[in-house]
């Protein structure tokens, strides 16, 4: 390789940002590398990442940015990898590209404006239509009013909706309409369930002409209030426009939940101003895979394709989470699915940045749904997945950080990219009470017996030291992940290695890639 100063062969200080179980991957990969001299961290109090990388010696904030510039420049950092979203939203990208001396140090992670594509869903929604990308059909709100109109709009093609709704469409004022149909749905269900049914709310339906009389307007009510909480298979998904954790989208399985999650997200501001605008997007069917891609600002290397499973119990059930386990390659893609995402989605959507003059340099991750339609993008991310990027960084054969710095540099074209033939699977150890509220502070054993398993590697996410004892410090606290010439292999590791490991009210789920052929190959 050559370096900014023309020397062949010399070896980087590299800067990792970022503490989880997806940057403990990069910087294993990385140590890998004969080219890296030192590999600066910015998250010492994961164990995994202490191990193997020297803490910045400044503060790391988005507010004091200026400081980490100094450090690179005064630590003479020949390339920075960026791991989360939340730095690259804040525009970190943008602040360590620029060296004291005006010259450009090599950054691996999208600046601002193309973190946007992760950070604002509206914006990635708009680039998608302007660059013809499939993806579903989505209308962004500001106000919840709105939004809940257009969500009863779409729910009426059941006719139960639309029967029961058509009184309301008499109330002219959208903001009154939703009080009237809010006062219905707690008359119904108070009276469905003995409850006492509101005065408040009986006269301002009456006042609002819902209802013959009293005993009509009950009546009504208590149908509506049944088909707020009948299931519904494909209602609308809600998203937070903003980062919300990997927590701002929600699979109403009910009216009710639907409404209560507009109203979460736009009038209680559970996720703060990631909630100001929503997208209320069509349900889509299918098989859930990811594939990431290298951009370079003028290149893109897709990787091989991964599969997560979002939901937190097996089978696809409860809540969604960051990921509870991955897989790569996913088979379920194949050469003609890959051919599809590749001019569709990223030649597409490389074509619009730089429509936009956006110099995107990093990873590009397109969650997609498998459709009868064809593939379909669900969201952007603008870093590697976590758990994704544990499989991905475990079959990686070439030199980690020659590819990052390619890819800083806008050289793709000139490495030579290698994954490994054999299959890798990674299982999430989580903490009891996660995603909604992870309890903390239990300690781990076993770890060292797992990672005898054969090509078992454990990374480490949410653990932290504490007195020389190994405790839980967060939601998703293991990556266990395991490396083997076939896939059913690959499984039966990993879950041999995650027996191995114990702490309190420790959860993982049982069927990770349970639905792949035991006779997948690369
Ligand atoms: P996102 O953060 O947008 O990927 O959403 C999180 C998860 O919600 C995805 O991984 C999917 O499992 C699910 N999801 C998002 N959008 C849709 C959609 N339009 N239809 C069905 N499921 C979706
Ligand atoms: N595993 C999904 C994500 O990183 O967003």
């Amino acid at each position: 390789m050559t370096d900014a100063t023309g020397l062949t062969g010399s070896k980087l200080n590299v800067l990792l940002i970022g503490g989880g179980g997806r940057e403990h991957a990069l910087a294993e990969a990385m140590s890998r590398s004969p080219l890296l001299d030192t590999l600066y961290i910015t998250h010492p109090s994961n164990p995994g990442l202490a191990a193997l990388g020297t803490p910045v010696d400044v503060p790391v904030s988005g507010k004091e940015l200026y400081r980490l510039q100094q450090f690179c420049d005064r630590k003479n950092i020949g390339l920075v990898v960026i791991g989360p979203e939340d730095p690259l939203a804040e525009g970190y990208a943008d602040a360590l590209r620029k060296k004291s001396d005006g010259s450009v140090r090599p950054v691996f992670g999208p600046g601002k404006a193309g973190a946007m594509l992760e950070s604002d869903k509206a914006f990635a929604k708009q680039m998608m239509r302007s660059a013809s990308v499939p993806t579903g059909e989505g209308r962004v709100f500001t106000d919840p009013n709105a939004a809940k109109h257009y969500l009863v709009a779409v729910a009426r093609d059941d006719e139960e909706v639309s029967g029961l709704i058509e009184g309301l469409d008499r109330i002219q004022d959208q903001s009154a309409r939703y009080h009237a149909l809010a006062a219905l749905v707690r008359v119904g269900t108070a009276a469905t369930h003995g409850g006492t049914v509101g005065a408040p709310d009986l006269s301002l339906l009456k006042d609002a002409g819902i209802g013959r009389d009293r005993a009509d307007t009950v009546a009504l009510a208590k149908r509506i209030a049944a088909a707020w909480d009948a299931p519904r298979k494909s209602l609308p998904v809600i998203k937070a426009c903003g980062l919300a954790k990997g927590k701002g989208v929600i699979l109403p399985a009910t009216l009710r939940e639907a409404f209560d999650a507009i109203d979460d997200m736009m009038v209680r501001k559970v996720f703060g101003d990631a909630g100001k605008k929503v997208i209320v997007e069509e349900r889509l069917q299918g098989t859930e895979v990811s594939i990431l891609a290298l951009l370079d600002g003028r290149n893109i290397l897709i990787l091989p394709p991964c599969q997560d499973h979002k939901r937190l119990g097996e089978g696809d059930t409860g809540p969604n989470t960051g990921g509870m386990g991955a897989f790569c390659p996913a088979d379920t893609v194949d050469e003609a699915v890959m051919r599809t995402v590749e001019t569709d989605v990223f030649v597409a959507i490389a074509d619009a940045l730089r429509r936009e003059e956006i110099d995107f340099r990093g990873v590009l991750y397109a969650g997609l749904m498998l459709t009868p339609g064809g593939p379909k993008v669900l969201e952007f991310n603008t870093r590697f997945g976590d758990p994704e990027c544990q499989p991905l960084m475990a079959r990686l054969e070439s030199d980690a950080i020659e590819l990052f710095l390619a890819t800083a540099e806008g050289r793709l074209d000139e490495v030579d990219v290698r994954f490994s033939e054999q299959h890798a699977v990674c299982v999430v150890l989580a903490s009891p009470g996660y995603p909604a509220d992870p309890k903390t502070g239990g300690e781990i054993v076993g770890i060292d017996k797992a990672q005898e398993v054969d090509g078992v590697r454990v990374y480490h996410a949410g653990t932290r030291s504490e007195g020389g004892t190994l405790v839980t410090a967060g939601g998703r606290v293991l990556g266990v992940t395991a490396l083997a010439p076939d896939f059913a292999t690959a499984r039966a590791h990993a879950y041999r290695a995650c027996d191995r490991i114990r702490f309190d009210g420790m959860q993982y789920r049982r069927d990770i890639g349970a639905g792949v052929s035991a006779t997948a190959r690369a």
